[in-house]
């Protein structure tokens, strides 16, 4: 099967079976995120996997009651930085160069490039930033899952503080930003198993541009936007 194969195949899973996932599975679809791209590289976040039947009984009202928590093998969260500092961004440059076995100030013009842009921003930009790295990897994960054949219930649907108090992610400096149980379908019990996947068409979500184009003045008719921007 190839990759667009797999991504009609998975859908957001509303109910699942209670199976668990086999170990090579799940460090598979871990490993795909935890090789996604970031920007600079920071990565900063981390996942948190739960398959602790207690501990997912204490977050299913978190996540207003959402049944896939309790009926997924485990649950993937994204946490990610709080903030960015020196310190953190530092050390993901460090332990960069030594890897590469490159003195630490190779990359210092960068690191301090990097370090004025974020810190001018702010402590609540930087948590969006941070945030919106997390999400990638969370991609990533979705369709390493697919491929997997294993089922997958993107969610933002939870209580992030109540979430971040739970797990103690505050003493920690991170925030958590997206969840994911991971499991197997009850294909006789999940209403949307059957219904077509609903995606805008590639005239909708395409729009090719030229030069010209960013400079006509009547673009906007071009690309119908008045009529897409609803759309
Ligand atoms: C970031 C994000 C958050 C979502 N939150 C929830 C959620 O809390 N609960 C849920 O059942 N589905 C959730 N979904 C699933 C979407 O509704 C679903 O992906 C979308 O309708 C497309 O359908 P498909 O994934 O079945 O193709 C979320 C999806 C994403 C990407």
């Amino acid at each position: 099967m190839t990759l667009l194969d797999n991504l009609k195949w998975r859908y957001a899973t509303k109910k699942m079976n209670g199976q668990s996932i086999p170990e090579d599975k799940l460090d598979y679809i871990l490993e795909a995120a935890r090789l996604a791209p970031s920007s600079s590289g920071l990565q900063p976040y981390k996942v948190i996997v739960i398959s602790d039947r207690a501990l997912l009984e204490k977050i299913k009202p978190i996540a207003y009651g959402q049944e896939q928590i309790t009926d997924c093998s485990h649950l993937l969260i994204w946490i990610a930085w709080d903030g960015y500092s020196d310190e953190r961004i530092s050390n993901v440059f460090n332990e960069m160069m030594d890897l590469r076995n490159l003195p630490h100030d190779t990359m210092d013009a960068y690191r301090q490039k990097v370090l004025e842009l974020y810190e001018h921003e702010g402590k609540e930009w930087q948590a969006h930033h941070a945030a919106k790295q997390s999400y990638i990897s969370f991609g990533m994960a979705i369709a390493t899952a697919a491929e997997q054949k294993v089922d997958a219930t993107p969610m933002e649907g939870f209580d992030s503080e109540k979430l971040d108090e739970l797990l103690k992610l505050r003493e920690i400096g991170y925030k958590s930003t997206v969840i994911l149980p991971l499991g197997y379908r009850d294909a006789d019990n999940d209403w949307l198993i059957n219904m077509k996947k609903y995606r805008k068409s590639k005239e909708q979500f395409v729009l090719e541009m030229s030069v010209e184009d960013a400079a006509d003045i009547n673009v906007s008719e071009k690309f119908n936007l008045n009529d897409l921007a609803t759309k």
